[in-house]
């Protein structure tokens, strides 16, 4: 038995549960208590976290909290903050809230403040990003720039791609943002083929700077280019690097002057913080980037300060773990009531599945209880006409998130509240349920004589979720919401004692595909792997 399952605590929650699972009305706590929803609801600036629409009592909070405790996570978040090597397989730091540490206090990794290097890069995207973006930056033929275009995959494309789609409002018609990731020709081709390349800025993307997606995409940009342009003086106009190895984008052939640093303690899927959202600060502008900063540091100072049950990460965390391994839920659906936060999803998919997916705890040895749940979501009210079916009706318990701005940046007024009125009818009709009496007392006579008819229309209720209510989707919001998630990701991977900060579990896939590109090149009849792999490799070579 691992220690966390072995734990007075985990069995305190794990008894707890029993009561809870068996007759526990949501409804009927609602009816009863008028102080739910003050209880089960915190307030930080302008954001309403409601989580009373939860499976839980008066006990149940700090029951969890106890699981915190004894995780020891006030000791565990004082260590990633002050840049303690956390990361222990891959043997570094995790210091993404460095990057937006407004307060400028030292951060320390092996006896070196590391303040004064991101202020560096921080000053250098606000001169490139002003320069760009008043024109004086001019490409090879004496044109301003029109079209940024970010190449890069995973974490060196979904944050960049869910914050400028957040913050369209926040950008000018005339300084468009294109995001190229799949490897998939069809995705370099349908966005170059738009484009004029003496206005074009590229921003190759990645961490390593060996990525073979973006590699690839990178060098199909620069033939597409160097096709048109024809003189390789004008690549170091048109094309930037963003990157933690100095070296491999030199052997790449940009410029190092034409490099964005950040540094190995950053990880991938927590990096658009540094100057992997250099494509945010040319779209919005730097002071809006600087906002999004501000915005994730004031949840970090939220995180770090209060007391768990005050906590809006931790208590959205200990949410997630009461439905993950007690309830057994295996899925958590992130639900925004706002088409420009349409990625956040996809984001979450990424930093918390590639963080929480993990079978193996900090010692090695192998969980005995479930991590990291499926992530999973698109904006309402699309969802309700897709797959909310299942969520009120299906047999499967789907914990999550409702997410809403109270202000619109457009200006249809009634469309507004039409999406807050469904913002706020979901939660309520998955709590609430409808029961058979309710459901006879909308029929006809003649209907109610059909009981399939009946049966099919009742609604069980009693399906948890969380409401996020805030002002408007400012860049500091933004910066807040996606912080708290993070933390969020944080809490439940010390709870789980795992390492949320590698992601092995990406790399063998990589191996085996580096090992069949030659088999493809190959004429020869393959038959190297398993039957159905090399059968599949040769009728791919036969068909196309
Ligand atoms: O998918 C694996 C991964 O290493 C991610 O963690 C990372 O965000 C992505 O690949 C891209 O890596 P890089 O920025 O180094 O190109």
């Amino acid at each position: 038995m691992s220690k966390l399952t072995n734990s007075i605590e985990w069995n305190a929650v794990k008894q707890h549960y029993q009561s809870i699972a068996t007759n526990y009305s949501m409804l009927e706590a609602f009816n009863t208590d008028k102080e739910r929803f003050h209880k089960f609801s915190r307030v930080f600036n302008d954001i309403l976290f409601d989580f009373s629409k939860n499976l839980i009592d008066d006990q149940t909070l700090p029951l969890l909290i106890g699981l915190a405790e004894q995780a020891n996570l006030k000791q565990k978040t004082a260590d990633m903050f002050n840049g303690a090597i956390i990361n222990k397989t891959e043997k570094r730091a995790v210091l993404h809230t460095a990057l937006r540490n407004r307060h400028n206090t030292p951060v320390y990794v092996n006896g070196k403040d590391v303040m004064p290097q991101i202020n560096g890069e921080l000053k250098k995207m606000r001169a490139f990003s002003e320069k760009v973006r008043s024109g004086e930056w001019k490409g090879h033929t004496g044109k301003a720039m029109t079209d940024i275009v970010n190449i890069g995959i995973g974490g060196s494309d979904l944050g960049p791609k869910m914050v400028t789609k957040a913050l369209a409002p926040y950008s000018r018609p005339d300084l468009r943002i294109h995001f190229v990731s799949n490897v998939d020709q069809a995705d370099i081709v349908n966005t170059l083929e738009k484009l004029d390349p003496e206005t074009t800025l590229f921003l190759v993307a990645s961490k390593v700077f060996n990525t073979q997606e973006t590699m690839t995409n990178a060098t199909s940009a620069r033939n597409w280019f160097l096709e048109q342009i024809k003189d390789e003086t004008a690549v170091k106009k048109h094309f930037v690097a963003i990157s933690t190895h100095r070296d491999n984008v030199v052997n790449f052939g940009i410029d190092p002057e034409n490099m964005f640093q950040f540094w190995d303690w950053v990880g991938g899927r927590y990096s658009l913080w540094s100057a992997v959202g250099l494509s945010i600060a040319l779209y919005v502008g730097m002071d809006n980037f600087e906002q999004l900063l501000e915005g994730a540091h004031e949840a970090d100072q939220h995180f770090r300060n209060t007391p768990f049950s005050d906590n809006i990460p931790v208590i959205m965390a200990l949410l997630g773990i009461w439905y993950n391994n007690f309830f057994e839920a295996d899925s958590h659906a992130i639900l925004p009531y706002d088409q420009s936060l349409s990625s956040f999803s996809d984001y979450f998919q990424q930093g918390d599945m590639e963080s929480n997916g993990k079978s193996i705890d900090r010692d090695g040895a192998k969980v005995d209880y479930s991590t990291g749940p499926i992530i999973w979501g698109q904006p309402g009210t699309n969802g309700q006409h897709a797959f909310y079916q299942l969520m009120h009706q299906g047999t499967k318990l789907i914990p999550c998130d409702f997410l809403a701005p109270a202000q619109s940046h457009y200006h249809l007024p009634e469309h507004h509240d039409i999406l807050i009125s469904n913002f706020l009818a979901q939660p309520e009709a998955l709590m609430r349920g409808k029961s058979e009496a309710e459901v006879r007392k909308d029929l006809s006579a003649e209907e109610n004589k059909d009981d399939t008819l009946v049966a099919s229309k009742i609604f069980p209720g009693n399906k948890p979720s969380n409401s996020f209510l805030f002002k408007k989707l400012t860049p500091r919001t933004l910066g807040t919401l996606i912080a708290f998630y993070e933390h969020k990701i944080f809490v439940q991977g010390v709870i789980w004692n795992i390492n949320s900060f590698d992601q092995m579990g990406v790399e063998l896939g990589k191996i085996l595909a580096k090992a069949i590109l030659p088999e493809l090149k190959a004429n020869d009849e393959i038959n190297s792997h398993d039957s159905s792999t090399s059968a599949l490799i040769n009728y791919y070579k036969k068909i196309r």
